[in-house]
Formats: C-alpha cells, structure tokens, sequence
C-alpha cells in the first residue's frame, strides 16, 4: 500500500516545512518537494497541517473501578481516540492486591488484542512490590511494558506505601523503567473525606473540597523525594495545580529528573463547575478540578517545559447508573471523566490558536515528548524517513462545537458540552492506513497493533 501526501504543511516539534510525503509499507519512507511517485492513495493537504499522530499516555479503557467498569472499551475508546487525531494510546493495566504482575498485563492483553483501531501500549498499576517482584518488572520491560504507576491515593484499593514507592522506583531506576506517581496524600484526604460525610456533606461538590491542592503538592514533593533516594526519574501524572506544579519546578531547578503531565480537565474547567446540584458528578475525578487560577500557572509550566505533556486521563463513567452509584455520598461516585477525543482540538484551540504555546511545542505535549518519555521514539512521535506514518491532517481554521451528540465515545455527556474550538481533524493515517476521513470511521477492530516499548525518559 502507497500513499502520498501532497501540498501540506509538515509541522514536527521541531519543523515546520512545505512537503510531499511518500508512505510504503506503514511507514514514511520519502519526503520532498513536488514528489511524483506513484500511489494507491494520493491525499491533497493543502491549507491544511500534517502533523505527527497524537500519543495520549494515560487512558483507562475497561477500568473497573468504584463497583463499575470505565464505559469505553478498547474497540469504542480507540476509534474515538482516532476521531480526534490521537494513533496511539498507552492505557493502565492493573496488578490487583495479591495477583502477579504478568498477570495483570496478561488481563489487559485480552482485553485488547484484535479490538483497537490504533496502535497502544501498556503501563502497569503496580499494587504489590516485594524485592520478588523485581524480576517479574524486568520480564515486562522486555516485554515493552516500561512504565508502572503507582498511587498515593485510594486506600486499600490501589495505595501503595512509601517503603513499596521506593523498592519499585529503585528496580525500575536500575533497567531504563519509569514510574508514574499519583501523587496525592490519600490517607489524610479520607479523613477529611469522613468528616464531610459525618456532617451531611454528600454532594459531588464535596468530592472537590475534600481534596486540596495541599494534599497534591505534599505528593508530588513525597514522590520526587523517594525517587531521589532511589536515584530514578519519576514521572506525575494528572498534576492539577499550581501547589503540585511548584514541587515539580524546584525540583527540576535542581537537575532532579522529575517530570509531569498535566490534562485538558486543569487546563479548561475549574472548581465552579460542580455547582451545587447532582450535574456536578460529570467532573469528579482524581484531583479534582481546581480554583481558575491554576490553568495560568499549567499553562506556564506547558510553556517552559516542567510540564511535558498533555495526556486525558480518559476514565468515562456515564451519569445514568455509573455515577449514580454515589447519588446519595460523593465518595461513592466513580472518580473519572472522558475526553480521549477531544484532547488535539482542546489544545490546538487553548494554546496556538490563543497564543500560549507554538505550533511546535503544540507537537511536542501532544505527541513527541510523550514517545520519547515512554520509549517510542523515533517510530511513534514524529513524521520522519523511517518513522511510522502516523499522520494527522489538520484544519487550523475550521471550527467545531464539541457535544455529546456528536462525540464517538461510549460515555451519556461531554465535559466540554458547548465548547467552541478552532482546529479540526480532517484525516487520520495509523500506520500508512486512513483510518478516519470525511467525518468517518473507514478502519475496523484489530487495526491497532500492541507497541513494545524501550527504555523511558529519552527527554
Ligand atoms: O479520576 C480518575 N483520575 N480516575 C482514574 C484513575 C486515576 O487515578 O487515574
Ligand atoms: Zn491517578
Ligand atoms: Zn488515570
């Protein structure tokens, strides 16, 4: 199979150039000016931008979590995924308490293979790390499973304490592996949260004021200060504000390999939208969204790079029958919120087309940074000879109105119901295949191939 891509704009984090580009066997194999080789598929990008598919390093399809399961699945995730702009996913499979880590790479093996309609990729949520446990991280690790997240937070579902952080960051540090913390002092949250609940406190705005910024900035300086110890890099996910970011810039100014990605959520919605009614289920989810100020500040930290990358954190829960589970108590609604698809649109239209950020480091937080922190670069992250032609033509001038009633993700609302956005995908290439096209779906289950992953943090 032969494409060409013709008359756009090729725009990498570091590029930004007119050119043809020539794709064979899934990957980008000539690019130039005015080719005229011959092609199976020739696709005119003219006015438009092609930019390197986006890479979402945090979703969690088929989660179970808070008595339910996350509403996508890797068939529906992936393809809404797809239907805005991102190829690749790296999703979080679940070591349970007890259970072997291969195990649980193993479960979300079956879960996924032959049903996604873009490449991915897994971390594991490590619960349990005894010493024994080294080797098993090892075998993952060849097995292109580099990265492992572990939590601070949920006590007694997914919290590890400080003495399993530090043996899993030691052996992670010691072979190229990553650990991705959420950082967020869980035990002192469930105090407060009780409190809440014992004075008649239940409505989803309580999820948010039962979890200050505080509680995120201790774990982020707690989680930079063991991988310190245990001399490896460590890597935030979701930081929500400016107390937490703060950690992570002192941090850095240091030298200490501390990185973090931040998510649409922080950068776009704020505390004011709980309200005080039920509606405010829509956006609980861990952290929780913050005062307005905070997005000045992540957007700063996106800006001068102590913030690397923008993923979703997509964990969808349907407010019928899911988030209903905590109708009567907050701390019974599934935390999460969707967004896998809407991420490319929400941060063209926040950062370039607002003036926050450049069309070049618009590519490096949606794509480059995370296929080098996670071990995918050069063959994910980027359009180069030899790179896998995961392309995205984009229209920098066309408007949307993002809406439940037009989204592809298996979810009964949209965090971002009314948004206007400038900033459009038109085409979506996965490995050399056209995958989306004329507001449609032309690919099929299984498209997506799992990635093995190399060393992290090629930063
Ligand atoms: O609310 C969230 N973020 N749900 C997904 C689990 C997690 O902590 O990432
Ligand atoms: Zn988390
Ligand atoms: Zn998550």
């Amino acid at each position: 199979m032969k494409t060409l891509i013709k008359n756009g704009r090729i725009v990498t984090a570091v590029d930004d150039y007119k050119a043809d580009i020539f794709i064979e066997d899934e990957k980008v194999s000539v690019i130039g000016k005015a080719l005229e080789m011959e092609a199976d598929t020739v696709i005119d990008a003219k006015g438009n931008l092609v930019i390197p598919g986006g890479i979402d390093p945090h979703t969690h399809m088929e989660l179970p979590f808070g008595g339910t399961h996350s509403a996508d699945d890797f068939w529906t995730g992936t393809r809404a995924a797809a239907f805005g702009g991102t190829t690749t996913i790296i999703d979080f499979a679940v070591q349970t308490k007890g259970e072997s880590m291969i195990a649980g790479v193993d479960k979300w093996h079956e879960k996924a293979e032959g049903k996604t309609a873009i490449d991915y990729g897994f971390h594991l949520i490590t619960t349990d790390f005894e010493d024994k446990h080294t080797e098993e991280m090892f075998t993952l690790m060849d097995e292109g499973v580099t990265s492992f997240k572990l939590f601070m937070a949920y006590p007694g579902v997914f919290l590890a304490d400080d003495a399993t952080i530090f043996r899993a960051m030691s052996a992670a540090g010691e072979r190229g592996g990553l650990i991705c913390m959420h950082a967020e002092n869980g035990i002192v949250i469930d105090e407060i949260v009780k409190r809440a609940l014992a004075e008649g406190r239940t409505a989803p705005k309580y999820h948010a004021l039962t979890r200050p910024t505080v509680a995120e900035a201790e774990g982020v300086h707690r989680a930079i200060a063991i991988a310190e110890m245990a001399e490896s890099p460590v890597y935030i996910v979701h930081l929500s504000c400016t107390d937490a970011l703060n950690q992570v810039r002192e941090a850095r100014d240091r030298g200490i390999p501390a990185f973090a990605e931040t998510c649409p959520q922080y950068l776009f919605l704020s505390i004011e939208d709980y309200g005080d009614d039920w509606d405010g289920a829509k956006y609980v989810m861990t952290p929780a969204l913050r005062e307005q100020h905070n997005q000045t500040e992540l957007w700063k930290g996106l800006k001068m790079d102590d913030l690397q990358v923008v993923s979703t954190d997509h964990c969808p829960f349907c407010m019928k029958e899911q988030k209903e589970l905590g109708k009567d108590d907050f701390s019974l609604i599934p935390n999460g919120a969707p967004g896998v698809e809407n991420r490319m649109s929400l941060i063209y239209n926040g950062g370039v087309h607002e003036n926050r950020i450049s069309l070049n480091r618009f590519v490096e937080i949606t794509s480059t940074a995370a296929a080098k922190m996670f071990g995918m670069f050069p063959k994910k992250g980027t359009i180069a000879v030899g790179s896998d032609a995961d392309i995205v033509i984009f229209n920098p001038d066309k408007r949307q109105t993002i809406s439940v009633k037009t989204h592809h993700m298996n979810v009964d609302y949209n965090a971002y119901e009314g948004f206007e956005v400038q900033g459009v995908v038109e085409t979506v290439l996965s490995r050399g295949k056209v995958v989306i096209e004329d507001g449609e779906h032309k690919g099929k289950q299984g498209d997506g191939q799992f990635i093995k992953r190399g060393e992290c943090v090629k930063i």
